[in-house]
């Protein structure tokens, strides 16, 4: 079946969060590079440590809402949940995201919704807009594009994704 939603980037944010879509019975498709991480994650099981999650990420996956995989598949909603390390001297390194956008360039289609939750520095949602339009241009004006950066602290994840609250940029 077709996702709803693909969310790239299987780690400490990304992985919860996928699993709290698909425990609302919302299709979802996970995507990392780490060949393991997938292979755990479609076991029904988890590589990192945050409390309830094993659970969430079992039921999502025995009830066939959450998958991975190695590359991304089309669906509605993307998000992108990344590293967003230093480079030297302080610099941010967007390069995680820019390789995440890439992968989902030739998928992309009018109404879809492209959301950046990766901590990253002022500018780089507008950046990736440009990006994606000078690659796309026909989809020019024609997606929704959002930076929403995550906020919880790992140990008490499960519980902060819903009720933290969250600050959302549209730049449309
Ligand atoms: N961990 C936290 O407490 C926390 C809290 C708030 C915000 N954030 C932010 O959330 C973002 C993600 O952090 P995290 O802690 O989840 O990182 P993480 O390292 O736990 O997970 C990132 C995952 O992305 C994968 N990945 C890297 N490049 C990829 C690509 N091109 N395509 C697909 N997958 C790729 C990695 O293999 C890894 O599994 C960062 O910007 C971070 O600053 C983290």
């Amino acid at each position: 079946m077709k996702p709803e939603v693909v969310m790239i980037g299987l780690g400490y944010i990304g992985l919860p969060t996928a699993a709290l879509i698909a425990s609302n019975k919302v299709n979802v498709f996970g995507v990392d590079i780490n060949p393991n991480v997938v292979e755990t994650i479609n076991r029904g099981e988890i590589h990192i440590v945050e409390p309830e999650l094993d659970s969430a990420v079992a039921s999502a996956v025995k009830n066939g809402f959450l998958k991975a995989g190695l590359k991304a598949q089309e669906a509605n909603t993307y998000l992108i949940v990344v590293p967003t390390p230093f480079k030297d001297k302080n610099e941010p390194d967007i390069s995680f995201v820019e390789a995440a956008t890439k992968g989902i360039l030739p998928l992309l289609k009018e109404n879809d919704l492209y959301i950046i939750e990766s901590t990253s520095p002022v500018g780089t949602t507008e950046k990736m807009m440009d990006y994606i339009y000078a690659e796309r241009p026909e989809l020019e004006g024609k997606l929704h594009i959002a930076y929403c950066p995550e906020r919880v602290l790992p140990g008490n994840v499960m519980h902060e994704l819903v009720h933290n609250d969250r600050v959302i940029g549209g730049v449309n």
